[in-house]
């Protein structure tokens, strides 16, 4: 991934032509964007490369860009031996576009294609992965980040898209360690890499010169893992938490929790003097902190630090829901090793822990397994609900709702920003609240993958 065009010459080069508000709509057929098995060099270099399953041949897929208001048009074009579908996580969408097979349209054959229109209605970072078998697919390299600019941008001198990303890999052949769906992940924490990366790579570096802003955007791609991460050499605030922006920057003084599939946009001043090395770091398993993104400082690009950021424009219908009279839902989340769940319905009747276990299914949302026929709940267009939910796992679970936003409602009843994806604790409630305004079938789950396919899914439908 090579420097992205400064947002200034963007905007310049687009005055120059059309100018944003007055872009084609595109004609004909839209461009493809093609699944298909590739190799990359995942594993460190003594190794084989891997095989992965990748968006237009690439690791991750290819970043999109779309101006806010703007229509992303893609025709999935399925290379891949098996059926596919893409989800474009975090965008407020059409119901028919969210690539959920089974739930808004049947998963794509080999060999043909499905056309993905929708307008992005947001400005933010988001991405697009596998929605068809995704702990497998999203495993196999299936993910890629889907960037809206804002229509006014922030100034800054560059946009880095940092895609974080850990890999399974069996050390005898390189190749992803089998089988995806293994029970003993499944029942746990879910499928962890033994290689972690940025970008596709274990040791992605961006230079930087002093005194340099840049605007990071960090997308947890991986399956199961929740990044603790922490700037070095860098000062920086929070911007943006999935996809949306903060009423106010926020500045950076501790660690960041990045929970799968969560999105955290940073501006960053390199702070570090030419000749040393910034960076993100995380904390590894044995809490040491290691370079996630190598950051080696070369030059200065001014003499002093600028002055702090300022937020960045609001998206539209970002107000508070109004939750004192909003319908009040309870979800217990269960299962999982450790836990204490008996039982739970799964494919319209009851079953016993263990032999929920031989099918491969270890989770509940209120005492059911997977999709029920009916929704957790019909919501009304409009309304206004708060959900609480209570953690009785032994797990930490990254709980995603399709299609809508939400709030954290903390105990004080004060609201959190607007995210898609928020981290819950064992034995800790977890109150959302949202406002039900996108009509359709909605998913609402746990997005560490394999908990996901092994029951912690459920659906709601908005009328
Ligand atoms: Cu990131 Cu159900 O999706
Ligand atoms: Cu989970």
């Amino acid at each position: 991934m090579g420097p992205h065009l400064t947002r200034r010459a963007f905007c310049g080069a687009l005055a120059g032509a059309a100018g944003l508000a007055s872009l084609p709509v595109r004609a004909g057929s839209p461009a493809p964007l093609t699944a298909r098995v590739t190799s990359a060099q995942i594993a460190p270099s003594t190794y084989p490369a891997t095989e992965v399953w990748a968006y237009d041949g690439q690791l991750p897929g290819p970043v999109l860009r779309v101006p806010q208001g703007g229509r992303v048009s893609r025709r999935l074009v399925n290379e891949l031996p098996v059926p596919t579908s893409v989800h474009w996580h975090g965008i407020r969408i059409d119901n028919a576009m969210d690539g959920v097979a089974g739930l808004t349209q049947d998963a794509v054959p080999p060999g043909e294609t499905f056309d993905y229109d929708f307008v992005v209605p947001d400005a933010g970072t988001y991405w697009y992965h596998a929605h068809t078998n995704s702990f497998e697919q999203v495993a196999r390299g299936l993910a890629g980040a889907l960037i809206v600019e804002e229509a006014e941008a922030p100034d800054i001198d560059r946009d880095e898209v940092l895609l974080l990303d850990d890999w399974l890999i069996d050390p005898a052949d390189g190749q992803f360690m089998l089988p995806f769906g293994h029970m003993m992940s499944l029942s746990h924490g879910g499928r962890l890499g033994n290689v972690i990366g940025s970008n596709g790579t274990i040791d992605l570096s961006r230079p930087a010169r002093s005194n340099e802003r840049l605007r990071l955007r960090l997308i947890n791609g991986s399956n199961a893992r929740i990044f603790v991460l922490k700037l070095d050499g860098l000062t920086g605030w929070t911007v943006a938490l999935d996809g949306m922006p903060l009423p106010a920057p926020e500045a950076v003084t501790a660690t960041l929790v990045l929970a799968p599939a969560q999105r955290i946009d940073l501006i960053v001043d390199v702070t570090a003097s030419p000749g040393e090395t910034a960076g993100l770091l995380r904390l590894d398993d044995n809490n040491l902190w290691r370079a996630q993104v190598r950051v080696p400082v070369q030059g200065a690009a001014a003499s002093a630090r600028r002055e702090a950021p300022k937020a960045l424009p609001p998206n539209p219908r970002m107000e508070p829901p109004g939750v004192q009279d909003a319908r009040q839902l309870e979800m217990a989340m269960q299962g999982g090793a450790m836990g204490r769940m008996a039982s739970a319905r799964f494919n319209g009747t009851p079953h016993g822990f263990r032999d929920l276990a031989q099918r491969g299914q270890f989770w509940a949302l209120d005492g059911q397994v997977g999709l029920g026929d009916a929704p957790f709940a019909t919501l009304d267009r409009g309304e206004t609900v708060t959900l609480r939910l209570t953690n009785e796992t032994a797990f930490p679970h990254a709980m995603h709702l399709h299609g809508m936003h939400f709030r954290h409602v903390s105990g004080d009843g004060s609201l959190g920003p607007l995210r898609d994806t928020i981290l819950s604790l064992p034995g800790e409630p977890l109150e959302i609240a949202f406002t039900a305004d996108n009509p359709g079938k909605w998913l609402f789950h746990c997005h560490m993958l394999g908990h996901a396919a092994s029951g912690m899914t459920t659906w709601i439908e908005v009328a």
